[in-house]
């Protein structure tokens, strides 16, 4: 499934509301092309999902955005300009990459004044703001070797929204949370957009993409397979689900029209894939040859069939 470039929002607009774009952008690790032809369009003010399993690129890419890996082909350009220096960068952008960003033995508050630091010292009002964000104010004082793994996530969060970064790049932030600090995860980022930032956040996670991000790339072996805002994908992947009169008949309306998907009967029970809002134009269809409606719902869709639809296997996402 591709969405209509007309109605993808990534791409309309103007360019500068457009934060992160990336064209062709491929690298390419001995045989193996890790990212082939990558062109995102990351919107201001929005949270993006960039979704992939293990392997797909999503770290490579990440690297790229940043400067730390070398792209072979293609360009990233970042707040509309192209080829900004690695210290502009990181002036306007905040990141939680893989792996630990913080030093055990010191307190949250004291390793966000580390962090503040290297970024020319932080004044103390700044440093309580973002742990009361983050949600970490009671625990501010204690060892970060004594937090939990979510705990520690929000304080690497905490750590790069400390110099007020317009862009928060997240490598898979989740990873290792149980369910709970998963949702209070996903809060803290919805949140942010609301604090006018943009959240560009890579994970493996269906679910957790689904319900955290308002835009998603869907990335496999390098290349993008969609992308587009998440409401749009799921309706545009629909299930319209009936009952009919004469369900032998309405086969042959349903595989006729131009804009259906897939048709499947069960007995007098037929599916038809389309997105909800053509429901009214089934049941004209059906009605103009005499078949009448006894039922009709759109089935409620999730990210996993997108993935499905657009990669034609089983999620492995
Ligand atoms: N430095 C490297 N040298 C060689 N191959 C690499 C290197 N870095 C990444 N790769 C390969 O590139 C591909 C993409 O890796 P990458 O780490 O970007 O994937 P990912 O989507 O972040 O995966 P994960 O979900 O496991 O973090 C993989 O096949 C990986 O083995
Ligand atoms: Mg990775």
């Amino acid at each position: 499934m591709q969405v209509a470039p007309e109605r993808d929002a990534t791409t309309a607009g103007r360019d500068g509301d457009v934060v992160l774009r990336t064209r062709g952008l491929s690298k390419r690790f001995g045989p193996r092309l890790a990212v082939d032809g990558l062109d995102l369009g990351v919107r201001r003010g929005r949270v993006y999902g960039f979704l992939g399993p293990n392997g797909s690129g999503k770290t490579t890419t990440i690297g790229m955005i940043f400067g730390l890996v070398r792209p072979d082909a293609g360009e990233v350009s970042l707040f509309g300009a192209d080829a900004l220096e690695p210290a502009r960068i990181l002036r306007r952008v905040g990141a939680v990459l893989e792996g630990p960003s913080y030093l055990p033995h010191l307190s949250a508050r004291d390793n966000l004044r580390v962090f503040g630091l290297l970024s020319g010292g932080m004044p103390p009002a700044r440093l309580d703001a973002v742990l009361e964000l983050v949600g970490l104010t009671a625990r501010a004082g204690d060892k970060v070797r004594t937090y939990s793994l979510g705990m520690k996530q929000r304080l690497a969060v905490a750590g790069a929204l400390l110099h007020d970064p317009e862009l928060l790049i997240l490598d898979e932030p989740t990873n290792g949370l149980d369910p709970a600090g998963m949702r209070e995860f996903r809060d803290l980022i919805r949140e942010l957009p609301r604090a006018g930032k943009t959240v560009f956040v890579s994970s493996h996670l269906l679910g957790e993409v689904e319900q955290m991000c308002d835009d998603v790339g869907i990335l496999k072996a390098g290349r993008l397979l969609t992308q587009g805002p998440v409401e749009q994908l799921l309706a545009a992947a629909g299930v319209l689900e009936l009952r009919v009169t004469d369900a032998d008949a309405a086969v042959h309306v349903l595989d006729a029209l131009p804009w259906a998907g897939a048709v499947t009967r069960d007995g007098d029970r037929l599916t038809v894939e389309a997105p909800p809002e053509r429901a009214a134009d089934v049941s004209r269809a059906l009605a103009e040859r005499g078949i009448y409606l006894r039922e009709l719902r759109a089935q409620e869709n999730r990210l996993e069939d997108v993935f499905l639809h657009v990669t034609g296997e089983a999620a492995d996402a």
